[in-house]
Order: structure tokens, then sequence, then C-alpha cells
């Protein structure tokens, strides 16, 4: 049977305890409706129930991305760019490939680099290696190449790339700081006449603040009701 891409599970860790402490609170909720502590009756049905089923839909919801909507996601960013098939295109926090692939199937001769730090926290069984086999089962590999880099300090020359895609990467790195330094690496990468689309749930107002400073043209989307957390899209042009 021929052997299917898998593209992982962000924030695994988040995925986990919302499902888990969601379904205890519920279960809980039903099997001790009250709570007796001391003099005071407490109603636990209402205190648990509610929240519960906020964390066990919010862990549903990230796994209904991870399985569709990210791939909805993925078409909506490429479709936003006219392919010439000749580009120059990096994707930034690649994790499994997923914008990588989708860049590599719109080129002819142009070339399609991944850079990750590969982390396991953010998107889980992350490595170069399950990347790799991605990018095979997929047949995209004359066109794609993988480098361990870290999206603050980028390992290639000024003006290297046509397009530079990035989703959900940019908001793992902890310091206000090193995500403008990314931003700023982005900018130094990206070739005059280039586009940059950066996708993430939080923080884009900054970005869109460090690209105008570097001199691009920015604009953003609206949230993409599709994702969860719903994502936004920073494009900046270079001119
Ligand atoms: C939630 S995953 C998203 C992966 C992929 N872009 C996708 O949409 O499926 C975030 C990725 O960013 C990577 N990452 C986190 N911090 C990074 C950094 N400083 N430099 C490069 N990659 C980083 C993680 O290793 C992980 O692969």
């Amino acid at each position: 049977m021929p052997q299917k891409p898998d593209y992982g599970i962000d924030a695994p860790g988040v995925v986990r305890n919302l499902l888990v402490i969601g379904a205890a609170l519920i279960v809980s909720g039903f099997i001790f409706p009250t709570i007796q502590l001391g003099n005071v009756t407490i109603l636990w049905s209402r205190s648990a129930i509610w929240p519960g089923t906020s964390c066990l839909v919010g862990g549903l919801l990230m796994v209904f991305y991870a399985k569709w909507g990210k791939f909805r996601h993925r078409d909506m960013m490429l479709n936003m760019l006219h392919w010439r098939g000749d580009e120059w295109v990096l994707d930034i926090g690649t994790g499994r490939g997923l914008l990588l692939i989708g860049a590599a199937r719109r080129l002819k001769t142009g070339t399609a680099t991944g850079i990750d730090i590969w982390s396991t926290k953010d998107l889980s069984g992350n490595s170069l290696e399950h990347t790799r086999t991605n990018i095979d089962i997929e047949g995209v590999q004359d066109k794609v190449e993988l480098k361990s880099d870290d999206a603050r300090k980028l390992s290639f020359p000024d003006a290297s790339f046509d397009v530079i895609l990035s989703n959900l990467c940019i908001h793992n790195i902890p310091e206000a700081e090193g995500r403008t330094q990314a931003c700023r690496e982005i900018a130094r990468v990206l070739k005059p006449g280039g586009t940059a689309l950066i996708s993430d749930f939080i923080n884009t107002g900054a970005y869109r603040e460090t690209f105008i400073a570097c001199g691009l043209k920015v604009n953003r989307t609206s949230l993409n009701p599709f994702t969860f957390p719903w994502l936004r899209v920073v494009r900046a042009e270079k001119s």
C-alpha cells in the first residue's frame, strides 16, 4: 500500500492537555454534581462542565486544524502568489514540510529550501528525517533542500530568495527581540521584487511594524476561520 505523508500535530502538548483536562472536568462534573466543603455546598457540575467543554472543543479544533484546516490554509497562502515556476523559495520553520512541499509542487526549475530547528514541542514527530520521508512520498525531492537553521540567524547571503514563507513558527521564539530579529532576517534574505508571506496567530502586528521599519511594503489578511487558532498572513514586498 502506498505510504501517506504525515504533517504532524501542532503544539502536541497543548492539544493533549486540553483534551485530558477537558474530559476530566466533564466526567468529574457528572460523577460529583455537588461537593461538600464544611458547611458550603459547591455545585461542581456547573463549575466543571462548561470550562471542561471549552477545553475539549479547543483541543478537538486543534486536531481538526492539523488534519484538515492547515492544508486549506497552505493552499490559501500559496494562491496569494503568482507563480512563474523558477522561484527560489524559503520556508522558515518548515516542520514536516507543509508549505515547502506545497511550494515545490508549483515549481518547474526553481528550488524550495526548508529550514528548522526541529522542535518536537512545536510539532509532533518533528525531525529532518521525517520531513525527508514526506518529501520522498510526495515526489518533490529534486526541487527541495532541507537545512537545520535558526530563524533568528539565517545562514544565507542577502537577497537570496524570491519567496519566503512561514506558518506558525515565529511566535515560538520566546523573546520579542528574537522575533524582531527573525523578521529582520526575512527582510535581509528577500530579493528585491520578492514577497514574504508570514502566517501566525499572535504578534502579526509586531511583524508588520518590523517589516515596515525595514522598508518593505506590508499588508495583513483578516483571520482565517478555517484554522485553529485563527491565523493571519502578513504579506511583505521588497521593492
Ligand atoms: C507549529 S510548527 C509549524 C510547522 C509548519 N510550518 C507547519 O505549518 O506545519 C512550528 C515550527 O517552527 C519551528 N521553529 C520554532 N522556532 C524556530 C526557530 N527559532 N527557527 C526555526 N524554526 C523554528 C519548530 O521546530 C516547528 O517545526
